[in-house]
């Protein structure tokens, strides 16, 4: 479904993402943990086409996403919730959620189709709908960025940093939302990415690290007991 095949890119000729290669399949959710600066915001907005690859290609289902400028992505049925939750605060939730599916060309019963899918998976929406998205908590921001990005995200879904900042409630409502969406879209995948990979807690079926632009080897998981027991350390250094 997505392929990184050996992608770099810089920002202001400084290496931000190095090298990487990943293959991401359809009907999973993959994590990308990594620390500030990392590079997670950076691969996200690469694959929409905001930042430039200096070598290698992305895939999407085969098509070299290079082919495909950037204000054309969407109609892949990529949906992209930015780190920012940039929404329009003159409008209302609604308006927000048809807007991208609108610019997209899809006809008003499409959208509406469209609307009430997203309102299953996520449907604390519901209650939302009426309101400036300017009234919005940065939390009810998030839930309704999420909706947006589902709205137009029928492939791949992009969430960059969804749990910071959410309350435990808000965020426990978010995580059974992405769960409701896996089992109502099984063949969608979703790229969540967290600086703090406690936040996610079971939500990825599988997790990969990043760490100053590239992406580190997966591990098994470590073996619970230390190879040498602290028992038999010797002292005799000590003494
Ligand atoms: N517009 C920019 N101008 C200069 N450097 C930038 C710009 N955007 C990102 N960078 C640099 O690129 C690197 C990766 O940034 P990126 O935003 O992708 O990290 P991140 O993992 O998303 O971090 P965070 O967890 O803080 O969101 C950082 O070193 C950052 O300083
Ligand atoms: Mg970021």
């Amino acid at each position: 479904m997505l392929h990184f095949d050996t992608i770099s890119a810089d920002i202001v000729k400084v290496p931000v993402l190095r090298n990487i290669q990943a293959e991401l399949p359809p009907g999973s959710i993959i994590a990308v943990v990594g620390c500030n600066g990392a590079g997670k915001t950076t691969l996200l907005r690469a694959i929409m086409g905001f930042v430039k690859l200096r070598s290698g290609r992305i895939l999407f289902d085969g098509t070299d996403l290079a082919s495909v400028p950037a204000h054309n992505r969407t109609r892949l049925g990529i949906g992209y919730a930015p780190q920012e939750r940039v929404m329009f605060p003159s409008l209302t939730v609604e308006e927000n959620l048809r807007l991208p599916c609108q610019v997209s060309g899809f006809k008003k019963a499409a959208v509406d189709e469209r609307l009430s899918m997203t309102l299953e998976v996520v449907p604390q929406l519901k209650d939302m709908l009426a309101r400036s998205c300017a009234a919005l908590s940065g939390g009810q921001g998030k839930i309704a960025a999420l909706g947006r990005a589902l709205m137009i995200g029928t492939r791949l879904v992009l969430l960059d940093e969804p749990f910071q900042g959410l309350a435990p409630a808000l965020a426990n409502q978010y995580s059974e939302a992405l769960k409701r969406l896996q089992q109502t879209q099984p063949q969608l995948c979703i790229l969540v990415t967290e600086s703090n990979a406690s936040l996610l807690k079971d939500v990825p079926d599988r997790t990969l690290h990043i760490e100053r632009g590239a992406l580190l080897p997966e591990q098994p998981k470590a073996p619970s007991r230390p190879d040498q027991p602290f028992s038999s350390l010797s002292l005799e250094a000590y003494s």
